[in-house]
């Protein structure tokens, strides 16, 4: 049996990194989490986000996966070392491959950073950056009201633009030429996010980068699928499948039409 990438997420925004990695590694099998019950994240204390990723990385391991991708960037904030420490599979985080895209794309070196409360509060963005780039200026700002807007399929209302134009205004008057949505959520408000902040400025979503460094990282260990591989996805959720599976098929679309997936709910 083909070893799968288990993938998790608070909800729906990890299926932005699900795309990607179905583009770069179409051979791949993909096993997700969407953890829709309790999302969100943003909000609740950390060592809460480490209890239910832990509880979601045990429930994973019993498919015995070749590597986790926390694709959630509230739980790679606080939980990611920890999950390290207690599996033996390579884990990857969404805030590295974030920090590394935007510091080829940023110019002037002036930076924003949007994501959660928990995301903010952690500081792991600011740190991966300076890290790679000790003089960058970043401009964090924590947007708490995005995330329920995708986790209810609201991508291009016109409310949405309203709280999408009122969570941005602190950022309007910075002169950030790079915007990090540092939340996987987020580029599915990519319509609202960019006409607000202006064409100007660059998004950075850490998809495309993290799906390279797992990429990257399973062609050093061998462990990349066979060119005759015909994965079958796995999709759970923990909440109510139908608005899950509404807008997991709005977003992977012509994936999804073409590669097998088995929808379950644990
Ligand atoms: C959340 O659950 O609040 C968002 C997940 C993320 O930070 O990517």
């Amino acid at each position: 049996m083909q070893q799968a990438i288990a993938m998790f997420d608070s909800g729906v925004g990890g299926l932005t990194v699900v795309k990607e990695v179905m583009r770069q590694l179409p051979r791949e099998k993909i096993i997700y989490f969407g953890d829709t019950a309790r999302t969100p994240y943003g909000p609740r204390d950390a060592d809460e986000v480490r209890l239910f990723t832990r509880q979601i990385v045990d429930y994973l391991a019993q498919f015995d996966p070749k590597m986790i991708v926390i694709a959630c960037n509230t739980a790679t904030a606080v939980a990611l070392e920890e999950v390290r420490s207690y599996t033996t599979v390579p884990v990857v985080g969404v805030i590295h491959p974030g920090a590394r895209a935007a510091i080829s794309a940023s110019q002037s070196g002036h930076i924003g950073v949007i994501g959660t409360d928990g995301t903010i509060r952690s500081a792991a963005y600011e740190s991966a950056l300076k890290r790679l780039s000790p003089h960058v200026k970043v401009y964090s700002l924590a947007c708490p009201l995005l995330v329920p807007l995708v986790e209810k399929g609201m991508f291009r209302d016109s409310s949405t633009y309203r709280i999408v134009a009122d969570s941005l205004e602190p950022l309007k008057s910075t002169p950030i030429d790079t915007l990090i949505l540092g939340c996987t959520h987020y580029p599915f408000l990519t319509d609202p996010l960019q006409e607000v902040i202006g064409s100007h400025i660059q998004l950075i979503n850490s998809a495309e980068e993290t799906a390279r460094e797992i990429s990257t990282i399973l062609h050093d260990k061998g462990q990349l699928a066979h060119e005759e591989d015909q994965p079958i996805h796995q999709m759970f959720c923990s909440g109510d499948p139908s608005m899950f599976q509404y807008i997991a098929k709005q977003w992977l679309g012509d994936q999804l039409e073409s590669i097998p997936v088995v929808w379950q709910v644990p």
